[in-house]
């Protein structure tokens, strides 16, 4: 299968006084049909302009971008909006009209593309239901939460059966409960519909709780590329390990080493935790070489239903015998031995 969404070397410059801005610099990365795509950076980092080139509200400066069939970078401006209706898109303030109903707002997008009233009404029907907001359909948005009006923008985005959802930061303005809730919906829109979901975040806990694979992007280039799972437990950019200890804070800062060194004696090691790694075999050892351990920070979190995160621990003992049981670590998981 070919990819659904397919960036080659593509680069978008802003003019700006202070001279220009590459705010996507060389990007190539392909996202398959029907897979849900995380992409993560923070501010600045180049998501939004990434989202707005695969929907062409952006026109790249240099290279190629494949979406759904059609390279967009040579698409004429009449030919780009036509596709945009075909391309769904939500946001983070929902962009709603306040002066129309839900179903006024459901409808809108069929209304300019032209379908006759009763087949509208039967879609939006249809959508509402899908959502979950078949009996809020007379209602104004400002009469809904915050959750309930990012479903009437799913709704709205699916009206005209895209093949793709863009969603930025379509969760940044939600609770962490209803954050899961909408990120729930569009698991179903991907899974029922069969729609490709791109999710664009700068939150960690949005790409574990739906994505499948993930871009991590800094100053508009991709830091690092994989599934999440392997993204995120053996992260080899300092960006990835910034996003890694927002939700785990399993390794300790610089302070906190300076005051585990003054604390214990010994050597501070930190090894890494993940599903089937016998770290508890290899410290079961240490008595016999005649190291003591202390566990003295850490933290152990689930990604995609496995293990991962890490123990830092302080080994005392003679020095032989501390390096020996590193190597033993060593042998069955990633270990930094602190300086
Ligand atoms: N129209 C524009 N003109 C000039 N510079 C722009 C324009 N749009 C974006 N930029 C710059 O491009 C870079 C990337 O911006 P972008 O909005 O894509 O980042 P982002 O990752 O979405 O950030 P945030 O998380 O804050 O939304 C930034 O340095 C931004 O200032
Ligand atoms: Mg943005």
């Amino acid at each position: 299968m070919s990819p659904i969404i397919e960036f080659d070397d593509v680069t978008k410059v802003f003019e700006s006084p202070s001279g220009p801005v590459r705010a996507v610099d060389g990007i190539s990365l392909s996202i398959e049909p029907g897979e849900v795509f995380g992409v993560i950076g923070y501010s600045g980092a180049g998501k939004s302009t990434l989202v707005r080139l695969i929907n062409g509200l952006e026109r790249a400066t240099s290279g190629r971008l494949v979406v759904d069939g059609d390279d967009v970078t040579r698409l004429t401006e009449a030919q780009l909006e036509l596709k945009r209706r075909r391309i769904g898109m939500i946001f983070q303030q929902f962009n709603l009209f306040r002066s129309r109903t839900v179903a006024g707002n459901v409808a809108f997008p069929l209304k300019v593309a032209g379908w006759p009233k009763a087949d509208r009404d039967r879609r939006v029907a249809e959508l509402l239901d899908f959502v979950g907001l078949l009996d809020r359909a007379h209602d104004h948005p400002e009469q809904l939460s915050g959750g309930q009006k990012q479903r009437v923008g799913i709704a709205r985005a699916l009206a005209a059966q895209p093949h793709i959802l863009l969603a930025d930061e379509c969760t940044s303005a939600l609770d962490p409960e209803t954050t899961q809730d909408v990120l729930r919906l569009l698991r179903k829109v991907n899974t029922e519909l069969g729609v490709t979901v791109v999710v664009i975040t700068h939150e960690l806990d949005v790409v574990r709780s739906i994505a499948d694979r993930v871009a991590v992007l800094e100053n508009g280039r991709v830091a690092e590329l994989g599934t999440v799972f392997d993204v995120f437990t053996r992260p080899t950019a300092d960006v990835t390990r910034r996003f890694v200890g927002t939700v785990l804070h399993d390794r300790p800062r610089p302070a906190d080493l300076d005051r585990l060194r003054r604390t214990h004696d010994g050597c501070i090691v930190t090894a890494e935790v993940r599903d089937g790694s016998t770290l508890g075999a290899v410290l079961g050892s240490a008595g016999e070489l005649g190291v003591a351990f202390e566990i003295v920070y850490g933290g152990i979190g689930t990604l995609q239903d496995r293990s991962f995160g890490s123990l830092t621990l302080a080994l005392d003992g003679p020095d032989a015998a501390v390096d020996a049981l590193v190597e033993r670590l060593r042998a069955v998981t990633p270990v930094e031995v602190a300086s």
